[in-house]
């Protein structure tokens, strides 16, 4: 089962009150909205995901709390779009748990683990159409040399591709394990001895099938454009490419202008709508690390409107 990350820290800063109106933008199993909807007697949750196995699941954990939440099946890129049709244009807070759930990793099926074999699949949304095995038996050298590079930072990334296509030549790629023996023979064996040599590939195609990345900042501009003063949007990520986009883009939205910083009596007008809630990102404890392997590379970012 899936065990929600920085769960406490992530209920403890989202600033509830009994009346909130909360986006949980990745519902997966229900750990953080159960906890939201407890919090929220007369308020509303709104949660989103495109995972159906997780929607159904979840379905029956939040109706035995409450009946004060509607689950949306949709790519939580069209938030706003969402909730509008809902009549809903204010929020008074937003989670993003960021990547793939337990359930999905640990579901053979799925073709997310490189150490399990199955169909190429990795699709989040299984109504989508593009799938790992598109993108690994279509996609040209140069492309997937542009993902493996870009979304895995693979150090091997050229070769990789070059041993792809050379294979699929004669025959297509059908399964996770046959593209990891592909992987293996492209990485030379010191450097496979040092990691497994199709995590960062695995990587690459997940964020390539799902459009992980493209999706972050469009969904957090909407969420933020929607919160109500005082309230507060959460961001957990679980790799350096993600949180990058959201650091970036948060520290963008808390930046004083350059022309009146350290001027006396600045205009409230002049100041930015936000405040980073804190700094530096929140990880997990060593007790959480203990307990949740899949926890260490997971990173909180806070950010609240102030105007
Ligand atoms: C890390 S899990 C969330 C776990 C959840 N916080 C909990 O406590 O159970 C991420 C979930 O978000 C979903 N997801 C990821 N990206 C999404 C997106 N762009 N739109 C909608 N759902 C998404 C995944 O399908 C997965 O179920």
């Amino acid at each position: 089962m899936h065990k929600s990350v920085l769960k406490k820290e992530v209920i403890e800063n989202l600033n509830i009150r009994e009346d909130s109106i909360i986006v949980d933008a990745t519902l997966g199993y229900a750990g953080d909205s159960s906890a939201i909807l407890e919090r929220i007697k007369k308020g509303f949750l709104f949660a989103f995901d495109q995972d159906n196995d997780a929607i159904e699941y979840s379905t029956q954990i939040l109706s035995k709390i409450g009946t004060n939440f509607t689950i949306i099946k949709s790519n939580f890129v069209n938030l706003k779009q969402e909730l509008n049709k809902r009549g809903i244009n204010k929020i008074d807070g937003a989670l993003f748990d960021l990547g793939v759930s337990s359930p999905q990793l640990d579901n053979k099926e799925r073709g997310f683990s490189y150490h399990e074999d199955a169909r190429l699949d990795m699709r989040m949304n299984q109504d989508a159409s593009l799938d790992a095995y598109y993108v690994v038996n279509n996609y040209s050298l140069n492309d997937l040399n542009r993902i493996f590079k870009e979304y895995g930072e693979a150090k091997f990334s050229y070769q990789i591709a070059k041993k792809i296509v050379n294979y699929r030549k004669t025959q297509p790629i059908n399964t996770t394990l046959e593209l990891v023996e592909i992987i293996k023979m492209a990485v030379p064996e010191r450097e496979r001895r040092k990691k497994h040599p199709a995590k960062q590939i695995f990587q690459a195609i997940r964020i390539e099938v799902n459009h992980e990345l493209d999706v972050i900042r469009p969904a957090l501009e909407q969420a933020l454009q929607m919160l109500n003063v005082g309230g507060r949007v959460e961001v957990i990520t679980f790799h350096s490419l993600e949180d990058r986009i959201v650091k970036n883009y948060f520290k963008e939205l808390c930046a004083v202008d350059e022309k009146i910083k350290g001027l006396p009596n600045i205009s409230k007008d002049l100041l930015p709508d936000f405040k980073l809630v804190i700094n530096k990102a929140i990880t997990p404890t060593d007790e959480e690390l203990n307990d949740n392997n899949r926890s260490r590379s997971a990173k909180l970012r806070i950010i609240e409107r102030i105007k």
